[in-house]
Formats: C-alpha cells, sequence, structure tokens
C-alpha cells in the first residue's frame, strides 16, 4: 500500500516544490515505485518531469480528474517520466478546480482520496505537491497524506504561515502527529555551532525549535545555488551535481522523514 505524502504551506516561495521534486526523485532512487501528482497552477514539478507539461490540454492534467464535474480517472492521466518517477502534471487553470471542489459540499473534500484508491497498491510512495494557499486542492491532500512535510525558511513570516499551516493541520486531522516541519534554504552557518549562530538569523533557528518542537525535523536543507542552477537548466540537482552536499542532505531527508 502507498505511503501519501503532501508537501504544503500557506506560504507561497518556501521550497515546497523543490522539496517534493528532490525527495520523489531520491525516493525512486532507492528502488521505490513513486508517483508525483503536482495540484499546483505553477506547474514546477510538471515542468522538471515532463517537457510536455505547460502545453498540455485541461482534460490531460490532474485538472480533468480533480475537477467535480469531470473526474477522469487518474490513471489516464499518469505519465512515466525519465526520472524514474511517474508524474500526474497540473494545468495552470488549477484554480478553477479549487474553486469547484470549494462548492461541491462535503464530497469535494475526498476526490482526491477516491480517485487515489484504485493506485494504491501500484505505488510505493505518492508525493502531492500542494499550492501554497489553504484552498480546496490542499484540504484534499491533507485529508489525504500520511505524512505531511511543511518547508519553512528561517524567518518569522515563514514561521507565522507555519503555525497556521500547523493549526489548519490539526482542525482537519484532529492531530499533529504526522506533520513534519522542515527548514530549507538554510545557511549551515547560522546552526548550533556555526559562526553566525549567535546572530539574529541563528537565533530564530533556536526560536523554531521552541515553537515547533516536535513536529521540527533535525534535517535542515541548506541554501545551494547548485540546486537554483539545476531548475535554470530543467534539471534536479540529483542530475545536475550528483554527489554535492545539498544531495547529500536531500537524500538524509529522504531516509529520516521519508522512507523511515
Ligand atoms: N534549498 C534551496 N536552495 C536554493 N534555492 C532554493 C532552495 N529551495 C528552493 N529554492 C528556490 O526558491 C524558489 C522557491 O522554491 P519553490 O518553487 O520550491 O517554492 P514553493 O514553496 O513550491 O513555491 P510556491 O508556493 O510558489 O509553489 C525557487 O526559485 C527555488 O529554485
Ligand atoms: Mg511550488
Amino acid at each position: 500500500m502507498a505511503r501519501i505524502l503532501a508537501f504544503t504551506n500557506n506560504k507561497g516561495g518556501t521550497g515546497k516544490s523543490t522539496l517534493c521534486v528532490h525527495a520523489a526523485q531520491l525516493t525512486a532512487q532507492q528502488g521505490e515505485r513513486v508517483l508525483l501528482i503536482d495540484l499546483t497552477s505553477q506547474g514546477t514539478a510538471s515542468s522538471l518531469y515532463l517537457e510536455e507539461a505547460g502545453s498540455l490540454p485541461e482534460s490531460e492534467t490532474v485538472w480533468a480528474s480533480l475537477h467535480p464535474h469531470h473526474q477522469r480517472p487518474l490513471l489516464e492521466v499518469i505519465y512515466t517520466s525519465d526520472k524514474g518517477v511517474d508524474v500526474v502534471p497540473a494545468h495552470s487553470n488549477m484554480a478553477e478546480v479549487a474553486a469547484r471542489l470549494a462548492t461541491a459540499g462535503s464530497e469535494g473534500c475526498y476526490l482526491l482520496q477516491q480517485q487515489l484508491s484504485p493506485l494504491l497498491t501500484d505505488y510505493d510512495f505518492i508525493f502531492l505537491d500542494t499550492p501554497g494557499e489553504l484552498n480546496a486542492l490542499t484540504a484534499n491532500a491533507l485529508q489525504v497524506a500520511e505524512r505531511i512535510i511543511i518547508p519553512t525558511r528561517l524567518n518569522r513570516a515563514d514561521f507565522s504561515c507555519t503555525e497556521v499551516t500547523l493549526r489548519y493541520i490539526n482542525a482537519l486531522k484532529g492531530q499533529l502527529t504526522q506533520a513534519r516541519t522542515v527548514l530549507t534554504m538554510l545557511d549551515d552557518r547560522y546552526l548550533p555551532g556555526g559562526i553566525w549562530a549567535g546572530s539574529h538569523t541563528g537565533q530564530l533557528y533556536v526560536q523554531a525549535q521552541q515553537i515547533f518542537a516536535d513536529v521540527l525535523s533535525p534535517v535542515t536543507i541548506p541554501d545551494s545555488s547548485d540546486l537554483r542552477t539545476a531548475f535554470d537548466h530543467g534539471l534536479t540537482v540529483v542530475e545536475y551535481r550528483p554527489g554535492s552536499a545539498v544531495c547529500r542532505r536531500l537524500l538524509q531527508f529522504v531516509e529520516y522523514e521519508v522512507l523511515l
């Protein structure tokens, strides 16, 4: 049975898609059968995995599977990528699906779960990339996920959005045991023992440990120019700089928070 992980945060730009696509690829490289579903209008994960993603019509994407009036079987919009991961691409018009789901009553929250149920034995892991807002698509993802990864940068604005996200998860699922906050784009020199640990930003790390306590992952994702350059070339950093420091840390993340 597949384990389903959602990558979420009520804030844009925290590194959700980046962590999701790398975690998916590194998990597949461990020999696991992996499906990645992109629920975002930006389609970062879709375009990184499928060259044709940006030109697909709505009917050939997750748009059609989660639109309450269409409900095309998810199986029909799964694509095999050359990175060892199967992908369900998003469409730039995902906002319409979010709006339709929001007015579809209580079943609008469970459409993704219904769509996934015939696929659970085909995969070991299903990764869900969600938009940077708590809309009906995010609600579908959080509802079905057994683990929720919340990437957060080391600043107060991200912390407060992450706290809102955690409260939302608690309200939706009645507990927080499945949630993990992961600090991203973090220079290691701010960590305890680092030369900038005593700085204002370094102190924010200590605050993150207090605020997020049990849900804070011990693995942090470093800020990496290799990673940005890889994305500019349409590659993951696993392809662009295999064996780099950021790859080793991403693998540590996978071992610690995904494979368990
Ligand atoms: N560890 C990192 N090191 C350097 N740059 C990073 C890292 N993680 C993400 N980025 C960059 O930060 C930007 C935002 O990342 P990403 O798109 O993953 O965020 P997001 O949370 O998915 O955003 P959105 O809410 O818009 O979907 C991108 O330009 C990405 O290349
Ligand atoms: Mg994203």
